[in-house]
């Protein structure tokens, strides 16, 4: 029984109201952290329309029987505009999503306004943690009385560190047009990085900067799924860039548990077929929730993986899905034709939401083809799998350079830049992480971090340490 969740009438010490961006990749993080709070007996409020919230419930991979219930409210907000992807876009980034964002921000802020009133005459603190990218919707919360608003990067700290330093004007230099040098002193300077030009389409750049000029001026602090035994280095640089501000790295949100029985327990069939597997020789190939695929370039890695001769799991999501909200039509991506029955029982192709989680966490999965989603790197670094990066947009060229240059656990697909990658380059990269000696040497690399960062969340753990001071600072 949670004695503190709000019942009308009943006085509580303290609540947490998540905001998060309905986007999948942004709402899994607030989900996560939600139970990782509601743990600690904490209500948490999660807060947003119809249909993102029965997104999130859909998609999320807690038990809830473990868990003390999170309250979901939505809002009667007005569907949001989501034109169909253009397909003559030239950027890689789901640029259809903009408008969506950009209204959710903005329709959420009254009716919460009402919402957070209702529950500071109820608690002793509202703890208000919002997405950076949904500010306009926390406009004045401020100066609501008993509230307290912090601000959570879905990103790496990584890439915020990154960010920061160039909103201050602290980059030097720029080797050509696709990469600028990184300001010495805070970051090594052969790293090179991709511009935020490259990241991300003018629109969505407007959209950050409109988003990050609303940030709550009274700010409590801001909060990463990170911590310091991965990005002590990126944290520090964020602290000296914003010293104003308290820095919480309370990740990983979503602790794995490794097992070592050899059979899974997970009812999904690509387990069974796991369970079947030698150890580490299955590769994980997965895009995230935004990656869109022409035809050609699914056809390129169809024939890369077949011609590897490694096992594969491959999550092949239909073409032009957009995961929150419905898009209209939806491209069913297609397969070459007699594709299954080349590769028999050595890869599955599932075409529906897989159990990433668990799959990493399987004996059997030793490598992970991945667009680097800042989910998708927590989550092969907390299970100790090394990745074979193919960065497509936002952040996730910037993730690349840390997992592979800064962290070691990964080898980059070179040519990640062209528009369409071929099965050359997709078979070259998958036996390099799976049978070369320098995948090895990020195998051991991933499987040693990973060991680190499991015992950092352990009761005494540095990360569990800062989850806990967080606690103790909210429940004062
Ligand atoms: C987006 C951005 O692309 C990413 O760069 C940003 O850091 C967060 O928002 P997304 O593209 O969805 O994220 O990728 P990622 O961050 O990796 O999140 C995907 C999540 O969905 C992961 O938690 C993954 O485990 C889960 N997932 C995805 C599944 O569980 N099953 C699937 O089949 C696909």
């Amino acid at each position: 029984n949670n004695q503190n969740h709000v019942i009308p009438g009943n006085y509580v010490s303290v609540v947490v109201v998540m905001i998060p961006l309905p986007a999948q990749g942004h709402l899994n993080q607030l989900l996560h952290l939600s139970h990782l709070l509601s743990s600690y007996d904490i209500p948490v409020h999660f807060v947003g329309s119809a249909t993102h919230n029965r997104q999130a419930k859909l998609r999320r991979v807690h038990n809830d029987e473990t868990s003390h219930p999170i309250q979901f409210h939505d809002f009667d907000i007005r569907p949001y505009p989501c034109p169909p992807p253009n397909p003559t876009a030239t950027h890689k980034f789901p640029s259809h999503l903009i408008p969506s964002f950009t209204a959710a921000a903005n329709h959420l802020h009254r009716p919460l306004a009402t919402f957070l009133h209702t529950l500071s005459s109820k608690a002793k603190r509202v703890v208000v943690i919002h997405d950076s990218l949904m500010s306009s919707a926390v406009q004045g919360v401020d100066t609501i009385s008993n509230t307290e608003s912090y601000t959570f990067h879905t990103v790496s700290a990584f890439a915020v560190a990154l960010h920061s330093l160039e909103r201050q004007g602290l980059f030097i230099g720029s080797s050509n047009d696709k990469t600028t040098t990184l300001y010495d002193g805070y970051f090594p300077k052969e790293l090179n990085v991709a511009s935020m030009e490259e990241c991300f389409p003018k629109e969505f750049l407007e959209f950050i900067g409109s988003q990050f000029r609303q940030l709550p001026k009274k700010g409590a602090g801001k909060i990463y799924n990170t911590c310091r035994v991965i990005e002590g280095q990126s944290l520090e640089v964020i602290e000296r860039v914003e010293p104003q501000f308290r820095h919480w790295a309370l990740g990983p949100f979503n602790p794995v548990k490794i097992s070592s029985s050899m059979k899974s327990c997970s009812s999904h069939s690509c387990m069974a077929w796991l369970d079947q597997q030698e150890p580490r020789s299955v590769i994980y190939v997965s895009f995230g929730t935004t990656t869109a695929m022409k035809d050609e370039q699914i056809k390129e890695i169809a024939i890369g993986l077949a011609r590897s001769d490694q096992k594969f799991i491959w999550v092949l999501r239909d073409a032009d899905k957009g995961d929150v909200f419905d898009v209209g039509k939806v491209r069913k991506s297609k397969l070459p034709e007699g594709y299954k029955h080349l590769i028999g029982d050595r890869g599955l192709v599932i075409r529906d939401w897989a159990p990433q989680v668990e799959i990493l966490s399987h004996w059997a999965t030793g490598g992970f083809m991945t667009h680097c989603g800042w989910n998708s790197c927590m989550e092969s670094i907390t299970t100790g799998v090394p990745v074979a990066a193919w960065p497509m947009h936002s952040d996730q060229p910037r993730n690349m350079v840390l997992m592979t240059m800064v962290l070691r656990v990964g080898v980059v697909l070179q040519v990640w830049r062209q528009e369409v990658v071929t099965a050359d380059a997709v078979e070259e990269v998958v036996r390099k992480l799976m049978v070369s000696e320098e995948g090895e040497e990020v195998r051991k690399n991933a499987e040693k971090l990973g060991n680190v960062v499991r015992q950092s969340v352990e009761d005494g753990g540095e990360s569990r340490r800062e989850l806990e001071a967080f606690i103790a600072h909210i429940t004062r």
